[in-house]
C-alpha cells in the first residue's frame, strides 16, 4: 500500500546562512524521503524561513532594515546550499507568508474556543530608551549569588547560579546600555498544565513507535506531579508585546505571537502554500486518516515539537503528528573548530572549494543511525570513508569491468552467467530488502555497512576471476564478457541501494547504463542482454587537502570596508590591528596568572592538550588548549602561563574547558608556523590578575 507521508525538517531561523548542523538535518531527512520516494510512497517534503522573532527584528533594525527586507535576503541565500546538496525539498516557504498569518490565528481561536487561553498580568523588564520589552537574553548585569560582572539574565557563568533577570544587580540593556525598568502587561498563556493537555499529551506521547526512547525519557518528567499535586508543565506564555516581528493576536490590539507559537503552524504554511501551487487540496490531504505528518528535528528543540505543537493541533481540531524523529548534532571537536576563530566547517566554502557534495551525504549518513546520538566530524576518517569506501569498494567495480565491455564487447551486457556470478547476483539481491528495512528506520549506518559489505564481496569476485588476465589470455573472451557483465549488473544493483543517499552519482549511472530513474523495484531483476552507453569517470577521490582548506580559519581580516582597515601583507603577525577599545572592553577580560600543575594528551585528539591549572583557587581548573602541536606535555608541567579566567566554561567531546591559554601565532598559521604560549618574569604567583 501507497503511504502518504508529509515530512517537515526543523524551520531555520530567518537571520542566518545555513551552517553545517543545518546541512546534516537536510540531508538526513533528505535520505528518508528519496527513500520513500523510491519504493513508491507518496511523499510531500517542506521547509520554511523562521521568520519571526525578537531578535530577528533587532538584526534587521541593527543593519538598517525591515523585518521583511532582511529574511527576505536571508531566504535569497538560500537556494545554493539546497541544490548544491541535493536537498529534495518540494517547496520552501516563510513562516511571515500569509498562509501562516491565518493558519496561526484560526488554531489560537479554536484554542480560546476550548478555553484553553489565559490571560495574566506579568512583570517584566522595558528598555525605556528602546521603547520595548527586553527578552531575557538582552539583559546583563552582576550575578546575584558572586557579582561576576556582565552575566546574562538568567544564569551565571562563572558560578552558575540560576536565577530570573530581575534578581541581577546593575541589569542593563544589551541593546541600549540603558538600565531596564519594570513594567508590567496583559500576556496570553496557552494552559498546558490543565488536566485535559496533560492527559492527552501522556497519551499522545506514549504511543509504541511514535517518539525515540531517550525522547520518551527525556519529557516524562514534564508530567511528574509534586507533593501539591501540581504537575511539572507550566502554561505557555504565547504572546508578546509590541513591538514585534510575528503575527497579530486576534481581538488584541499591540499583541503578537510568540515566535515559537507561529513557527511549527509554518510547516502547515509551507504544505498549503505548496499545495495552491500545485492544485492540490491542503484540508482534504490534512484530513486523511493515512497522512503520516513526520518531523524530523534536532535534540536542542524537543518540547516544542512533543508538547507544545501536538497539543496546539490536537485542541484546535487538527490533525497530530505522527512521529518526530530527533537527531543529535553535528560537532567538531577540539577548538580547531570553534565559531571564536572562525574554523568550524562552512557549508558554503566545501561547495566553493569544489568539494562534492556527495562525499558529505555519504560520511553524514554512514555515521548516522536511529538514535539521538551526536557524530563527529573528523577529517581523517572523512577521508577514509569517501576515498577507501565510497570510490575504493563501489565506484571501482564500474571502471574495473567498464574498459573491456566497451572495448571488446561494443556495450552489450552478457545475460548468461556461470554458477558463481549468478550466486553473487542473487545474494545482492535478496539483501534489498534488509537495506530497505535499515532505510525505513533511520539506520542510515548500518544500511552502508551492509552496501560496503556487498561491494566487498563483488571486489572478491573480481580479484579471483581477474578481468585484466582473462583479456591476455587467448579463448577466454566469454568468460572475459560474462565477468565483466557480472560486475556491471552487480553495480547498478549497489547504486540502487546508495540512490538516496547519492542521487546525483544515480543519475549519471542511469546515464551510463542508460536506465531509467531506478527504484528499489529494479532490484528484483537485472539488465540481461543490455546495451549500456560510454563509461566516464563517476567520483574522484577526496585530495585530504582540501579537508585542510575546508577546515582553515578564514583570511584574517575581510576586505576593508573602511579604509586602511584590512591586512596587508606587512601588517605584524599578518593582520590588521583591531579596532579599537575602550579601556572598559579590556577590563571584562579578567587575565590571570596560571601554574601549569599537569599537562596530559587527550585521546582521541590530535591538536588537544588537558592542562591542570592552578589560578589560586580554591580548587584546580581543566583547561584544553589546541597546542599539542607546538609543546610536549613533559616541557610544561610547573611553568606558569597566563590564563582568560573569565571566560564562560565550554563543554568539549572531551570534556569541560574553564577558561582559555593565551598563545601567539601569526594570522597565517601555514605560511608561518609556530605557536608561543606565554610566561610572566620570575616572581609571579598563580591567582595575580593582569592588567
Ligand atoms: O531552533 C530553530 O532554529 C527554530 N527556528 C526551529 C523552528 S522549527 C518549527 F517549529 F518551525
Ligand atoms: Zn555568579
Amino acid at each position: 500500500m501507497t503511504r502518504k507521508l508529509f515530512v517537515t525538517t526543523a524551520l531555520p531561523y530567518a537571520n542566518a546562512p545555513f551552517h553545517i548542523g543545518h546541512m546534516m538535518e537536510y540531508i538526513q531527512a533528505d535520505i528518508w524521503v528519496r527513500f520513500q520516494r523510491m519504493v513508491g510512497n507518496e511523499v510531500h517534503f517542506v521547509c520554511a524561513d523562521d521568520a519571526h522573532g525578537a531578535p530577528i527584528m533587532i538584526a534587521a533594525d541593527k543593519a538598517g532594515k525591515t523585518p521583511q527586507q532582511f529574511v527576505a535576503e536571508i531566504a535569497a541565500g538560500r537556494k545554493q546550499y539546497l541544490d548544491g546538496f541535493h536537498i529534495s525539498f518540494d517547496n520552501w516557504h516563510s513562516t511571515d507568508g500569509a498562509e501562516n498569518h491565518e493558519l496561526a490565528q484560526d488554531i489560537y481561536r479554536a484554542l480560546r474556543k476550548q478555553g484553553l487561553i489565559g490571560e495574566r498580568n506579568i512583570e517584566q523588564f522595558f528598555d525605556p530608551v528602546k521603547g520595548m520589552f527586553l527578552p531575557d537574553r538582552y539583559i546583563k548585569g552582576d550575578c546575584p549569588r558572586c557579582s561576576a560582572k556582565d552575566q546574562y539574565g538568567d544564569n551565571c557563568e562563572v558560578c552558575g547560579a540560576v536565577y530570573s533577570p530581575t534578581d541581577l544587580k546593575n541589569p542593563y540593556s544589551t541593546l541600549t546600555g540603558a538600565t531596564p525598568v519594570l513594567k508590567s502587561s496583559d500576556h496570553y498563556f496557552f494552559q498546558l498544565s490543565a488536566q485535559r493537555c496533560i492527559d492527552f499529551l501522556r497519551e499522545w506521547t506514549s504511543k509504541p513507535g511514535r517518539l525515540q526512547p531517550e525522547v520518551l525519557n527525556k519529557i516524562k518528567e514534564w508530567f511528574s506531579v509534586d507533593e501539591q499535586g501540581h504537575v511539572a508543565l507550566n502554561d505557555w506564555d504565547i504572546s508578546r508585546d509590541s513591538p514585534y516581528f510575528g503575527i497579530e493576536i486576534p481581538d488584541a490590539p499591540g499583541k503578537y505571537f510568540y515566535v515559537w507559537l507561529d513557527a511549527p503552524v509554518g510547516y502547515l504554511a509551507s504544505l498549503k502554500n505548496y499545495f495552491a501551487k500545485t492544485g492540490s487540496d491542503f484540508d482534504a490531504f490534512m484530513a486523511d486518516p493515512e497522512v503520516e505528518q513526520i518531523h524530523i528535528i534536532g535534540k536542542d528543540i524537543i518540547t516544542f515539537h512533543t508538547l507544545f505543537w501536538p497539543a496546539m493541533l490536537h485542541f484546535s481540531g487538527r490533525k497530530v503528528p505522527d512521529h518526530i524523529y530527533v537527531h543529535g548534532f553535528i560537532t567538531l571537536g577540539g577548538d580547531k573548530m570553534s565559531k571564536s576563530r572562525g574554523t568550524g566547517i562552512s557549508p558554503l566554502k566545501y561547495l566553493e572549494l569544489g568539494m562534492n557534495a556527495e562525499w558529505l551525504r555519504y560520511y553524514i549518513a554512514a555515521k548516522l543511525n536511529a538514535k539521538v546520538e551526536d557524530i563527529e566530524f573528523t577529517p581523517d576518517d572523512f577521508v577514509a570513508r569517501v576515498n577507501s569506501d565510497l570510490v575504493g569498494k563501489f565506484i571501482n567495480i564500474a571502471s574495473r569491468a567498464a574498459g573491456f565491455l566497451s572495448k571488446r564487447f561494443d556495450g552489450i551486457l552478457a545475460s548468461d552467467h556461470a554458477a558463481d556470478g549468478t550466486k553473487l547476483l542473487q545474494t545482492l539481491m535478496t539483501q534489498s530488502h534488509e537495506v530497505q528495512r535499515l532505510y525505513e528506520e533511520r539506520e542510515f549506518g548500518k544500511a552502508l555497512r551492509e552496501v560496503m559489505l556487498l561491494a566487498d564481496r563483488v571486489n572478491e569476485y573480481v580479484d579471483q576471476n581477474k578481468p585484466w588476465e582473462l583479456a591476455k589470455q587467448p579463448g577466454t573472451d566469454a568468460r572475459l564478457h560474462e565477468v565483466c557483465s557480472v560486475c556491471i549488473e552487480a553495480f547498478r544493483l549497489l547504486t540502487i541501494y546508495l540512490k538516496p543517499v547519492l542521487p546525483a552519482l544515480a543519475r549519471e549511472v542511469e546515464n551510463y547504463l542508460r536506465v531509467e530513474n531506478l527504484s528499489f523495484s529494479d532490484a528484483d531483476k537485472l539488465l540481461g542482454k543490455h546495451v549500456i552507453g560510454a563509461y566516464t569517470h563517476l567520483m574522484q577521490r577526496v585530495d585530504p587537502k582540501m579537508l585542510v582548506d575546508l577546515l582553515a580559519a578564514p583570511a584574517s581580516a575581510p576586505p576593508a570596508a573602511v579604509e586602511g582597515n584590512g591586512a596587508a601583507e606587512d601588517d605584524p603577525g599578518g593582520e590588521a590591528i583591531a579596532e579599537t577599545i575602550a579601556i572598559g572592553d579590556f577590563a571584562k577580560i579578567d587575565l590571570r596568572i596560571a601554574k601549569i600543575v599537569s599537562a596530559e594528551h587527550v585521546e582521541g585528539s590530535d591538536k588537544l592538550l588537558r592542562l591542570t591549572l592552578d589560578v589560586g583557587e580554591s580548587k584546580t581548573r581543566n583547561v584544553f588548549s589546541g597546542i599539542k602541536c607546538a609543546y610536549k606535555p613533559e616541557e610544561l608541567a610547573g611553568k606558569f602561563t597566563v590564563l582568560v579566567a573569565n571566560l564562560a566554561p565550554r563543554k568539549m567531546k572531551f570534556g569541560v574547558s574553564e577558561g582559555m591559554v593565551l598563545a601567539a601565532s601569526h594570522a597565517d598559521e601555514k605560511t608561518h608556523p609556530g605557536l608561543y604560549i606565554l610566561e610572566p618574569w620570575p616572581g609571579a604567583t598563580p591567582g595575580l590578575r593582569i592588567r
